[in-house]
């Protein structure tokens, strides 16, 4: 299947980073709306919280997410991962990481639906430490996509 995007290469290319961008949008975003919503616990303020999180998750999130693995996947076949090519370490690794990422946003979104049932156990320092992990996991992505060091 290398190669098989032909023409469409560098299209499928544009839309798989334009959507790399929302979905990092969202994912920089969502930690911080769980500091405020967990700061927010027992004032009406919460339930606007749980509004934004329910509305960043529909509008933002969940499409983005979809849309890049996608893409990124057809880029991934017209590379030949699927063919056994070699030379795609970087590939492999970047694949490992945007899992990791992928499952941290099954977890933020886990913590935003504890946080609706009044439920947060995370200290908030701790929170915001966690909120940048997407900000390291973006670095080493696209080095790992530009750079192509292995
Ligand atoms: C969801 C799974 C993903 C897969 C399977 C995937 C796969 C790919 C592949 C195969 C390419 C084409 C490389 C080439 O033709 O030279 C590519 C390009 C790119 N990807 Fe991804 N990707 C994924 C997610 C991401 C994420 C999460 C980011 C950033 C945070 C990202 C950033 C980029 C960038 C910047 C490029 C352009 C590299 C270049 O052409 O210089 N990708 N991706």
């Amino acid at each position: 299947m290398a190669g098989w995007l032909g023409n469409a290469y560098l299209w499928v290319k544009a839309f798989h980073i334009i959507f790399v961008i929302f979905w990092m949008a969202g994912l920089f975003l969502l930690p911080r709306y769980l500091v405020h919503h967990q700061e927010a616990l027992g004032t009406p303020e919460a339930t606007a919280w749980e509004k934004r999180e329910a509305l960043l998750r529909r509008m933002i999130l969940s499409p983005s997410i979809g849309m890049v693995w996608l893409l990124g996947l057809a880029l991934a076949a017209n590379v030949g991962l699927f063919d056994g090519l070699p030379g795609l370490g970087w590939l492999h690794t970047k694949l490992l990481i945007v899992i990791l990422l992928s499952g941290y946003q099954g977890w933020a979104v886990g913590y935003s639906k504890k946080l609706a049932k009044g439920q947060g156990k995370i200290a908030s320092r701790r929170l915001r430490m966690i909120g940048e992990l997407p900000a390291l996991a973006v670095i080493l992505i696209v080095i790992l996509a530009v750079v192509k060091p292995f």
